[in-house]
C-alpha cells in the first residue's frame, strides 16, 4: 500500500514529515502504516508533534490488542533442553568505574560468555556520547556481527525511519538530536537464537556503564527482550508499553522492536505513540 495524496497532504500539514516512505523494492511487509492506523499516529493525547493542526480520535484501548513478538522468553529449562549451555568466564574487574576508552576496550576483549567464541567482532554501540535519547535493542544479528554496529540490517534501516519524524537520528549530530544506540549483549548469539538469562547477567554491568556515561534524558527499550532485561521483569511487552519505567533515575519508554514491526506494520501507530512520549520527556 502507498500513502495517497491527500494522506500526505495531512501529514504534512501536521509537521510530521513523510512516516516511514517506503523504497519502491521494499517488501510487502515493510509497507507504511496502514490508513486505519493513522488514527493511531494523530492521537489527541499526543499533541507534540511540531506545528500540530489536526486531531483524530485514537481507537480506545481495547481496539488494540496486545501482541506477543515472536520469539517466545528464554529460561534456561528451556535453553538446556535445546542442547543450549552458557559457558561463563571472568569478566573484567571495576566496569561500573571505567571511563569510555577503557570501556570500549573491555568489551572488544571480552570473553566473559561462550558467544566470544563465535562472534566476529563486539558490537559496543554507536552514537553521541551524551545522548539525549539512547536506545537499547536486544542483540546484534548477522549483519550487526560483521559491521560491529548495532541495528545496520532491515530492522535498523526502519529504525532510522522511525527517528527522523521526531527528530532523531543516527548520524552526527548535537546531542539532543543524535542518538545512542546499544545493545542489550555485545555479541551475536549464534544463528540469532534468543540469548540466555547468564550470558545477559555477564553483559549487563557493559550496559549499566554505557548508561550511566551517557546519561540520557530517555531510553527507549527496543523490544519485549531488551525491555524486560532492563527493567528485570517477564511482564508481557503489552503490559510494559504505555507505562513510564526508570532505569538509573532515566525514564524507560518501551516499545516495540522494529524487527517486529516489520512482521507487523500495523502496529507502527503504536510505536509512534510510544515515539510522541519520547519527545514529550524530552521537551518537559
Ligand atoms: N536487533 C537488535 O536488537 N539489535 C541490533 O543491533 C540488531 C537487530
Amino acid at each position: 500500500m502507498t500513502w495517497s495524496e491527500r494522506q500526505r497532504a495531512m501529514l504534512r500539514e501536521m509537521g510530521i514529515p513523510a512516516f516511514w516512505p517506503v523504497p519502491p523494492d521494499a517488501p510487502v511487509e515493510d509497507a507504511p502504516v496502514a490508513a486505519s492506523a493513522v488514527a493511531d499516529v494523530i492521537s489527541p493525547a499526543r499533541p507534540a508533534m511540531p506545528s500540530a493542526s489536526a486531531e483524530a480520535v485514537a481507537p480506545p484501548p481495547s481496539a488494540r490488542p496486545a501482541r506477543p513478538e515472536a520469539k517466545p522468553p528464554v529460561s534456561l529449562a528451556a535453553a538446556a533442553t535445546a542442547g543450549i549451555e552458557a559457558i561463563l568466564r571472568e569478566r573484567p574487574e571495576g566496569i561500573d568505574q571505567m571511563d569510555w576508552p577503557t570501556l570500549r576496550q573491555a568489551v572488544s576483549g571480552c570473553t566473559a560468555c561462550g558467544l566470544c567464541e563465535s562472534r566476529q567482532q563486539t558490537v559496543f554501540g554507536v552514537g553521541h556520547e551524551h545522548a539525549s535519547v539512547m536506545i537499547i535493542g536486544e542483540a546484534p544479528g548477522e549483519q550487526e556481527d560483521r559491521q560491529g554496529e548495532p541495528f545496520v540490517g532491515r530492522a535498523g534501516q526502519l529504525l532510522d525511519r522511525m527517528l527522523s519524524p521526531v527528530g532523531l537520528t543516527r548520524s552526527e549530530a548535537e546531542a539532543s538530536r543524535q542518538v545512542f544506540i546499544a545493545n542489550v549483549l555485545k555479541c551475536r548469539p549464534p544463528g540469532n537464537r534468543n540469548p540466555l538469562p547468564a550470558e545477559v547477567a555477564q553483559c549487563e554491568p557493559y550496559l549499566m556503564r554505557q548508561i550511566a556515561l551517557v546519561k540520557p534524558h530517555v531510553i527507549i527499550a527496543m523490544g519485549r527482550f531488551a525491555a524486560q532485561s532492563l527493567l528485570k521483569t517477564s511482564e508481557p511487552i503489552g503490559r510494559l508499553r504505555g507505562r513510564l519505567h526508570e532505569v538509573q533515575g532515566t525514564p524507560v519508554v518501551v516499545t516495540y522492536h522494529p524487527a517486529y514491526l516489520l512482521r507487523n506494520p500495523v502496529d507502527k501507530g503504536l510505536v509512534w505513540d510510544d515515539l510522541c512520549r519520547v519527545r514529550e520527556l524530552l521537551l518537559a
